[in-house]
């Protein structure tokens, strides 16, 4: 999946049954040659995965789960879901430490499990990283970024499977994105942090907050990422399309 640029769609909680044929556009730009590099991935709700899961049978399109239970067994949990379920439903991919999971109490160390549970099923996973407003006017960033790397993939091996999304957390659906040259600065740094604390060489970074087909152009010029995450313009074809084809010309 090295070369691939990943444009992966987070519905967090929106759509419905009948939205589920909106990405038919999307599947035919898929199978398009000119698009071969680009990786789509849709996380739906849990409640709309099998649906997408046939929906994109015949193309390279493939689905992920929004979160997981971080139990690797059964249990008495109600409403939740883990890897083995995710699996199970033909998903591959799940999103793990999102912002807005974090918000509800979503901790480090409770993500480091959730990624143990997600490989442990062979999904592969989009690891949200990200500041608040206050973190980053406190000039904490990095050390949140740190320890967010560090206890989130405490005793887990250098794999491939993973994908380090940073999202901003005062990015997320705010319509503001970070000034180029700062975002390009700090995505060396996480960079930096995954080659000292994961060894990893060469690590698989996307950015995600309020990306759109206006300020696509722009992003798309930071060499270092490889990809987006983007939640409101993903859950119209239209949008997300001219996205990935501005993204890839
Ligand atoms: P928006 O693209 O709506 O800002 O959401 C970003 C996000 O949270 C993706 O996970």
């Amino acid at each position: 999946m090295t070369n691939n640029m990943f444009f992966i769609a987070n519905w967090k909680m929106f759509g419905d049954l009948k939205s589920v044929n909106s990405i038919k556009k999307v599947i035919k730009l898929s199978k398009n040659k000119k698009f071969n590099k680009a990786q789509i991935i849709y996380c739906p709700p849990y409640t709309l995965i099998s649906n997408f899961v046939k929906l994109v049978k015949n193309s390279k399109i493939k689905i992920g789960a929004q979160n997981c239970h971080q139990s690797q067994n059964p249990g008495p949990f109600t409403g939740s879901i883990n890897t083995e379920l995710i699996k199970s439903s033909g998903a591959n991919y799940v999103i793990i430490g999102h912002s807005e999971n974090r918000a509800t109490g979503d901790t480090n160390h409770i993500i480091n499990l959730k990624i143990k549970a997600a490989l442990k099923k062979n999904l592969k996973i989009i690891f949200c990283i990200g500041e608040t407003l206050i973190q980053k006017k406190r000039n904490k960033t990095n050390s949140i970024l740190k320890s967010q790397l560090t206890v989130g993939l405490k005793n887990i091996k250098n794999n491939n499977n993973i994908i380090f999304a940073y999202e901003p957390v005062w990015s997320i659906g705010t319509g503001i994105i970070p000034k180029t040259t700062n975002l390009e600065k700090q995505v060396i740094i996480i960079k930096k942090m995954l080659m000292k604390i994961w060894k990893s060489k060469d690590p698989k970074i996307i950015y995600g907050g309020s990306v759109n087909s206006k300020n696509i152009s722009e992003l798309k010029k930071i060499t270092l990422i490889k990809g987006f995450l983007i939640g409101g313009a993903s859950q119209n074809a239209k949008n997300f399309i001219d996205i990935i084809k501005k993204t890839i010309n």
